[in-house]
């Protein structure tokens, strides 16, 4: 395993790419299953989930091919060799989950490994259980593994006790090949469901809704492939909105959808940092002074909590004291303990984390626990005095292409070393 090295000091400066979105293109691979033929997938981002899932698909007898130039996948999804995700996948990438909507609508049965807790919660599937057997599905969990079948899944009313992400597409993939209409009650409204959503329409299926918390599904009998460019990733260009403001740097993010950033532009405007919109773009200049805030994570349109850690790392270089309150997932804030050894001043209650700034953060050895707590400790690292070792970067590389190559173009002193 290597690590990630950061020589803290350096205002980030420049314009950086943002690539394709990790959570639409996962949903949108898994979607490719419900027609039998070839469909392509392009605006891709070269990330280790993405490697991941197509071996996934691969099981199952799909041929995952890359056209690298064009940054393209190509999904031959006609012959399904295997209905069944094995817990290897579906333990590293919980996005696995997502084949079971498909399979089921398309082949009318699956098996797939149930998903265990990981290092931010315990993330419970019921909700896409529920609503698979609303839709007449006869499930069934044994062993560890869940097995569903159906003749033809029936269009229903489901209302879902909170908007999941993964529970939403889930059920959108399973009913759109189902009989009637399904609609789904307090739906997630991330951008990236309504990228799926677009995508299944392009394949020919019938939604409306998404993006709103009331989806409408009506079923068809088939769908045929389709080629889709995926959005561009929020999350992404979140964490290098944070980068600029936390290094008193000015950068230009590319390639983003500015109203997908709200949320994000709202907080770094409270805190004092310059954010400008522009149509794909959003300039953003730091000025060395950060005001405390609050945050509160929220499903779309509220704080991401994909972006929590990294807003940790800015409001312990805030003046004053932050209070961070996380609703979505609860164990989320593990990553603190790393970032006290950094010199920040946190205390955590119950899900919520007080952050009273401190004047510096110093570079020190740690790890990146899950994918987002790992980009906070760069981005801790690139604000610190001296230099910054972050281990079990794996985390990093299943959800930012070239993070490390991205930020020494906007001038950080950052290298990878890996292991041999
Ligand atoms: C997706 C994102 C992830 C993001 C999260 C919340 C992908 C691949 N991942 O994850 O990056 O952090 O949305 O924005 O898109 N829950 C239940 N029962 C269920 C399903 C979920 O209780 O059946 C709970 C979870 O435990 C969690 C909350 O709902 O507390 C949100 O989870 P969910 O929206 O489902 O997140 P994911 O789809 O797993």
């Amino acid at each position: 395993m290597g690590r990630i090295v950061v020589q803290g000091g350096s205002p980030l400066r420049g314009s950086v790419k943002v690539s394709g979105a990790k959570n639409a293109v996962l949903p949108i691979m898994a979607a490719s299953l419900l027609a039998a033929g070839e469909s392509m997938i392009c605006g891709l981002p070269w990330l280790a989930d993405v490697n991941t899932f197509c071996r996934l698909l691969a099981g199952l007898g799909v041929r995952c091919t890359r056209l690298v130039s064009e940054r393209c996948l190509l999904l031959d999804c006609r012959e399904l060799e295997s209905l069944e995700a094995p817990y290897e996948y579906v333990r590293r990438l919980r996005a696995s989950f997502l084949v079971a909507g498909p399979l089921l609508a398309r082949e009318k049965y699956v098996r797939i490994a149930l998903p265990g807790g990981c290092a931010i919660g315990s993330r419970p599937v019921e909700l896409h259980l529920k609503g698979l057997a609303a839709m007449g599905a006869q499930v069934q969990i044994e062993h560890g593994w869940v097995e569903a079948r159906a003749d033809r899944l029936q269009g229903t009313s489901i209302y879902l006790d909170f908007p999941s992400v993964g529970a939403t597409e889930n059920i959108m993939m399973a009913a759109v090949l189902a009989r009637g209409v399904t609609t789904i009650d307090n739906a997630a409204s991330e951008p990236e469901i309504v990228d799926l959503g677009n995508f299944l329409n392009v394949m020919g299926a019938r939604v409306t809704g998404m993006g709103t918390r009331v989806i409408r599904i009506e079923g068809v009998e088939s769908l045929h492939p389709a080629a889709h460019t995926v959005i561009p990733d929020r999350i992404e260009a979140g964490t290098f909105m944070v980068a600029a403001a936390l290094t008193g740097g000015e950068v230009r993010v590319e390639n983003v959808i500015p109203e997908h950033m709200a949320a994000v532009t709202a907080k770094l405007r409270e805190v004092g940092v310059h954010v400008e919109e522009a149509p794909a773009a959003i300039r953003v200049r730091g000025n060395g002074h950060l005001a405390a805030c609050d945050i509160k994570t929220l499903p779309y349109p509220g704080f991401p909590t994909d972006m929590q850690p990294q807003f940790a790392v800015l409001l312990s270089l805030a003046r004053g004291t932050s209070v961070i309150t996380e609703t979505v997932f609860e164990s989320r804030f593990a990553y603190l303990d790393e970032l006290k050894r950094m010199g920040a001043n946190l205390r955590v209650e119950g899900r919520t984390a007080v952050v009273r700034g401190v004047r510096k953060l110093q570079g020190a050895q740690v790890k990146a626990g899950d994918l987002r707590a790992g980009a906070a400790m760069v981005l801790a690292g690139l604000a610190a005095h001296g230099q910054t070792e972050i281990g079990c970067i794996h985390h990093i590389d299943r959800g930012y292409e070239d993070l490390v190559g991205k930020l020494a173009g906007l001038g950080a002193s950052i290298w990878r070393e890996d292991d041999l």
